[in-house]
């Protein structure tokens, strides 16, 4: 049963700040005693909910949203009260940081009181970057996916054995040169097609499948996309046809925002071409709004979940059924400044959601133990089929 609603009312909503893990101060709400807690992003796309300064935050949480004491402990009549005081789209009064921490808070709070989903997503772990969370290549995430695991411990395990397996090759070849991210993924002076040659003979040892997050809106000056590492400048055309070569060559398995934000057609082209064999997922492109996800439904046959992107789970719901009515993959999604909060586990679960993007180590490990936790607690778990033969 998805938690939707309760019996209860809200008798407390307190706000304040705590850090996150890049050491910046972002909101904590507890609803209840349930709390919620905002993370966010580097590479954010423009169409997201608008972020206010976190101070301004919990000022709103401690003074006027208390008027929400007292109502029902119902997830869509305290986020249409939200979007009522707040009146704009993209919760530029409010601030989605705050509408989200505050919806989360109340999703954790209803979800206490309902039996948990099992079936388990496949984690999608960020192994080697670049781009704006730090490292060499243009390339954001190479990401891993344990497309052969039974159990969600045995998959949290493959991306970890491939994690330590390459980081000790590249402190080898590297010669003790190499680094960690905002995510925790490895950096090193690699380009982006090194990277994928050394990963990619890991990842079919230890039973893995690739991926890729391009964040390509990152690099791309509004008519070429620019490749620092080799000098290389790829007009639109180009990087589809790149982006293509790349899917075969390595046989990937998700690639995300191939190209810039507002290239709905070239993603259109991406999917026709290699959409069978590979996930072609919409982060910047789609920012869990089901607006944009309407104006592309061809464009892509995969989607980027941030509840913070839209501002409140009711909507990040709405957009989780769009998907998954249009036949989409969705993919729930940690930010690159994440917290101790581990509301997407559990959405995961509620919304049998078939992969998880929350990294491999660092503090990123509280939703992957935390689905450990409830795969241990399950009487009957059982991982998901994606879309895509696995
Ligand atoms: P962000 O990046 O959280 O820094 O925006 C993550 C992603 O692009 O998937
Ligand atoms: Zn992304």
């Amino acid at each position: 049963m998805n938690p939707i609603k309760t019996d209860d009312t809200i008798n407390k909503i307190h706000g304040y700040k705590i850090l996150d893990s890049r050491g910046n101060w972002t909101l904590a709400v507890e609803v209840n005693n349930y709390i919620g807690i905002t993370p966010s992003g580097a590479s954010t796309g423009t169409y997201e909910a608008k972020t206010i300064d976190t101070e301004k935050s919990v000022n709103l949480v401690n003074t006027k949203l208390q008027k929400l004491v007292g109502m029902p402990l119902n997830q869509k009549i305290i986020d249409n009260e939200l979007e009522t005081i707040d009146g704009t789209d993209n919760f530029s009064n409010l601030g989605g940081n705050t509408t989200t921490a505050i919806s989360m808070a109340v999703y954790n709070a209803i979800a206490s009181k309902t039996q948990v989903g099992n079936i388990f997503p496949y984690p999608l772990g960020n192994v080697f970057g670049g781009g704006a969370h730090g490292g060499y290549t243009e390339f954001q995430e190479f990401l891993a996916i344990p497309t052969k695991s039974k159990t969600i411990i045995n998959a949290i395990e493959t991306n970890e054995i491939l994690y330590h397996t390459l980081k000790t090759k590249l402190l080898k070849i590297q010669k003790g040169n190499i680094g960690i991210n905002d995510e925790g993924a490895l950096t090193a002076k690699l380009n982006n097609i090194q990277a994928l040659d050394i990963i990619t003979d890991i990842a079919d040892d230890v039973g893995c499948r690739i991926g890729l997050d391009i964040a390509a809106s990152e690099f791309f000056d509004g008519k070429t996309y620019n490749y620092k590492t080799s000098g290389k400048k790829l007009k639109p055309e180009e990087q589809i046809e790149f982006v293509i070569e790349l899917i075969k060559k390595y046989n990937l398995y998700y690639v995300e925002d191939p190209l810039n934000e507002l290239d709905f057609e070239g993603f259109k082209e991406i999917t026709k071409k290699v959409g069978k064999q590979c996930l072609i997922s919409g982060d910047d492109l789609f920012v869990t709004n089901t607006k944009r996800l309407e104006m592309g439904l061809k464009s892509a046959n995969a989607i980027i979940i941030k509840p913070n992107q839209r501002g409140s789970i009711t909507r990040t719901i709405e957009t989780i059924n769009l998907a998954k009515k249009n036949n989409y993959t969705p993919v729930i999604s940690h930010r690159s400044a994440e917290t101790t909060d581990t509301t997407i586990a559990r959405l995961a679960l509620d919304y049998s959601i078939p992969i998880i993007k929350a990294g491999v180590v660092d503090m990123r490990i509280v939703k992957l133990n935390s689905l450990i936790q409830y795969w241990n607690n399950s009487e009957k778990p059982k991982m998901t089929k994606p879309n895509l033969k696995l």
